[in-house]
């Protein structure tokens, strides 16, 4: 019997950058995020004789997976397992294929063996092998933070369906990844402190930012939080610059838009593509505009999508 799960990756509006030192893989920082809809890992599993993992077609003997299995057979009984994953867009370029990828793989794992797991049990095993995969259990907005560090629903898609802009800028994957990135900030970057002293007023305003719709809330949040983020990153040692001209040109481009009124924001993860959330009547709009800037190799614009699911048909 072949199980197939989906997940869809999930972008932070509120960022995490940095580890606690506990065991658990615990965020320094709470974050929030939007969990997209047409990106999408799809996970197959099927009990073999040893396990094996097949991501976007070529055999891989990846740590990460293989930690991730580890730490669920310390608690449940699971046979070894062939998995076979395919994400639909680019893989570890900063649009969050760990998230989906993670997240699809502990919602298959929970339903091939029947372990019975709750979604916060699932979202605790997911961060574990990647902070942000803990978020794409859930779908819409979604918040991660203490006590507990799982992650928890906070809006549905449905009732606050903002759109996402993601222009493309480099589809190679990312030079450093977030792990070691992580780990030079928090012991070289000046401004680390400051950054985790902030991060939790910062999100609890964006809290209520999302229950309350508050799109200028939301969108000034979120930059700043973007901003912290990466003026952290680059005053690291060495340093972690993962903007190039075309990321920088975005922002140009979206902060004229929104001096001329337009519902726009913008948010950069680890990695140089500029994701521009706005609200439907400006998503032509903004479609357009980003698409033309030099440097921009193509746009995909997505809606807001649903948790991890199982695919019975
Ligand atoms: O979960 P990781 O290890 O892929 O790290 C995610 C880091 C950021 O995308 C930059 C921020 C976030 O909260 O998703």
């Amino acid at each position: 019997m072949t199980t197939l799960a989906k997940a869809h990756p999930n972008i932070a509006l509120i960022k995490y950058w940095g580890k606690q030192h506990t065991a658990g893989n615990i965020p320094a920082t709470p974050s929030l995020s939007i969990t997209l809809d047409t990106l999408t890992s799809t996970t197959r599993l099927n009990t073999a004789a040893q396990d094996s993992f097949t991501l976007n077609g070529s055999l891989v003997d990846d740590p990460k997976i293989a930690a991730c299995l580890a730490i669920l057979r310390e608690q449940y009984e699971i046979p070894p397992l062939v998995v076979v994953s395919d994400n639909n867009f680019p893989t570890a370029a900063g649009l969050a294929s760990s998230a989906s990828g993670f997240a699809a793989l502990i919602t298959a794992i929970n339903h091939h063996c029947s372990l019975e797991m709750s979604q916060a049990q699932q979202s605790a095993f997911a961060r574990e092998a990647s902070g942000s995969a803990a978020r794409s259990i859930f779908g819409g907005y979604v918040g991660l933070s203490q006590p507990d560090w799982v992650a928890k629903p906070l809006l549905d898609a449905e009732l606050w369906p903002l759109r996402v802009v993601i222009a493309i800028t480099d589809e190679r994957p990312k030079s450093v990844s977030s792990t070691v990135g992580m780990q030079r900030s928090q012991e070289s970057s000046p401004f680390y402190p400051t950054w985790v002293a902030d991060s939790e007023a910062d999100y609890l305003q964006a809290e209520t930012a999302v229950a309350q719709q508050d799109f200028a809330a939301l969108a000034q949040l979120a930059q700043a939080s973007c901003l912290k983020m990466h003026a952290v990153m680059q005053s690291s040692q060495p340093p972690l610059i993962y903007w190039n001209p075309a990321t920088l040109a975005c922002l140009e481009r979206i902060r004229e838009m929104q001096d001329t009124g337009l519902e726009v924001f913008f948010t950069i993860a680890a990695g140089p593509q500029v994701k521009a959330v706005c609200t439907a009547e400006f998503e032509a709009e903004v479609t357009q505009a980003l698409a033309n800037v030099a440097g921009v190799r193509r746009t995909l614009t997505v809606g807001l999508g649903t948790g991890a699911t199982i695919d019975d048909t």
